[in-house]
């Protein structure tokens, strides 16, 4: 199994890290939606802590990827007929990968502002980022909500995207996605 891409398919680590990435956001995503609109309760605050602590995974894995994707040539794209679905797919591969960080920066900047350190699966805590203060706490939630919600539109079109190549133009987008060749 090749680990590495080549012109044509993404070997093995580029998969894993594009597959990881995807079900842990899907999660976080999940629920995000879901605790922001309970009752606090324990249980809740104990789905804060990790939904925190998974998003500073993705933050982690976001960074290697980043440096995989660089250090590693980048596949062709297929059945790209026209030049702007050239352009849309990098855009919004580029934009995914904008809110990959964005998403758990301002998560981290959002908890330093409400004076409640991150603690990542109880092993240890992140510095501050920025000290308390209301004002910031609000826009950082802000930053959190709409980037959230501009990602779930992205992932939608993105899964469209595949799904099309799939089924309609019928070519090897998806497969070499999840197998490789
Ligand atoms: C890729 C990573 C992440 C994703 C996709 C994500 C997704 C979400 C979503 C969808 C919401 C609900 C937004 C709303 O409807 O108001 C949310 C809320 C929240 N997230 Fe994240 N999150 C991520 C990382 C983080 C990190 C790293 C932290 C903190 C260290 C964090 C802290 C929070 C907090 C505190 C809320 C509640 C905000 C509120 O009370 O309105 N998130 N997240
Ligand atoms: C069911 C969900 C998903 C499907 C079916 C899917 C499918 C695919 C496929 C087939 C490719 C290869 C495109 C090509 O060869 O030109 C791809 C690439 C990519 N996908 Fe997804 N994807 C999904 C979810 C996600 C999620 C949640 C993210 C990030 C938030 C994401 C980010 C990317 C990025 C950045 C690329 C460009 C290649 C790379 O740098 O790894 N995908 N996806």
């Amino acid at each position: 199994m090749a680990l590495k891409n080549t012109q044509s398919s993404y070997g093995a680590i580029s998969r894993l890290f594009h597959w990881l990435v995807a079900l842990l956001v899907f999660g976080l995503i999940a629920a995000g939606l879901y605790m922001t609109r309970q009752t606090p309760s324990p249980d809740i605050f104990k789905l804060y802590g990790l939904h925190k602590s998974v998003g500073i995974t993705v933050l982690f894995l976001a960074v290697l990827r980043l440096i995989w994707r660089l250090a590693n040539k980048t596949p062709k794209m297929l059945g790209l007929d026209r030049p702007w679905e050239k352009y849309a797919a990098h855009t919004v591969h580029g934009l995914m990968y904008l809110c990959l960080f964005l998403m758990p920066l301002s998560g981290w900047v959002m908890s330093s502002a409400a004076g409640i350190p991150v603690r990542v699966f109880d092993l240890f805590t992140l510095p501050d980022l920025v000290a308390a203060g209301n004002e910031t706490r609000k826009l950082a939630q802000t930053v959190h909500e709409y980037t959230a919600y501009t990602l779930i539109f992205l992932i939608l079109a993105h899964s469209g995207a595949a799904l099309m190549h799939h089924f309609v133009k019928k070519d090897r987008t998806l497969v070499r996605m999840i197998k490789g060749e």
